[in-house]
């Protein structure tokens, strides 16, 4: 379904933030995007969503090429956005329609689909945020602006969905429910992550980036959490010295919940 060869981008000529990126992605796989701050993952998911284009390197989508020609071509732009849907890391800079109803079947409408109002009613439900329908998505909590994008994007019914560090602003509860969510979805997801305990939750392969922005990894997730070495190569855990009754001794720590 997606295949990336030799990707290569940057912001500003001197700083790569994507160098030499190549791998495929087939139809219904659960893809974890493993990688520090900075390394490149939110880049990655904007060139898999057509919104930038790499300075090297092809992006396939179902063997057809993205890039700005291919995109131009309205209809072609149309079907791609149907089909593959990106979660920003921030709701906030998805929403601006008065009410939920409008926020849902804005895609749809947009898109030229049927059935725009059946098909915010069905997804609110299956978010379990009918009861939110008339409000003003921007009065909602975090976790709610996050269920109503999600529904926004699943209105399309889309084949991909890159999701962009989706539980980083949810509690507990609400990180477990979409986890769960997430996995029952019979629809290809890329979820970025640099919270490693939720790694095994949100797919079964995992590709990771390293510092220098190339793919550290790719294969089993449970491959790279074993891998200590791999990890702190990633700068995905790092060493502390402890004290406890003061003896010292070397730990490796990942950070999950900062
Ligand atoms: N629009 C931009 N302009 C300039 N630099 C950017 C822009 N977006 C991201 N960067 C830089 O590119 C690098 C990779 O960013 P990003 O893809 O957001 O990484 P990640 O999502 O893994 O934290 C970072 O150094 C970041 O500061
Ligand atoms: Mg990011």
């Amino acid at each position: 379904m997606i295949r990336v060869e030799g990707v290569a981008h940057a912001y500003h000529a001197a700083r790569p933030v994507l160098e030499g990126v190549t791998f495929e992605i087939a139809g219904g796989e659960k893809v974890v995007l493993l990688g520090c701050n900075g390394s490149g993952k939110t880049t990655l998911l904007k060139i898999l969503d057509g919104l930038l284009f790499p300075d090297a390197g092809l992006y396939f989508f179902r063997g057809k090429k993205i890039d700005r020609r291919t995109l131009a071509d309205a209809e072609f732009h149309r079907d791609f956005r149907r089909r593959v849907a990106f979660l920003f890391q921030n709701p906030d800079a998805m929403i601006f329609n008065p009410t939920v109803r409008d926020e849902i079947a804005f895609g749809p409408r947009r898109l030229g689909l049927e059935g725009a109002d059946d098909r915010a009613e069905t997804w609110a439900r299956n978010l379990g945020i009918a009861p939110l329908l008339d409000r003003p998505p921007f009065q909602l909590s975090t976790g709610e602006k996050q269920k109503v994008c999600l529904a926004a994007l699943l209105a399309l019914e889309p084949e991909v969905l890159l999701l962009d560090e989706p539980t980083g602003s949810l509690d507990p509860r609400t990180t477990g429910w979409l986890v769960d969510f997430l996995q029952d979805l019979s629809v290809t997801t890329v979820t970025t992550t640099h919270n490693l305990s939720l790694g095994a939750e949100l797919g079964e392969r995992a590709l990771v980036l390293s510092e220098k922005h190339t793919v550290l990894y790719d294969g089993a997730i449970e491959g790279i959490l074993g891998d200590e070495q791999k990890l702190l190569e990633a700068n995905l855990v790092h060493i502390h010295r402890h004290r406890h009754a003061g003896v010292e001794h070397r730990h490796f720590h990942s950070h999950d919940w900062e």
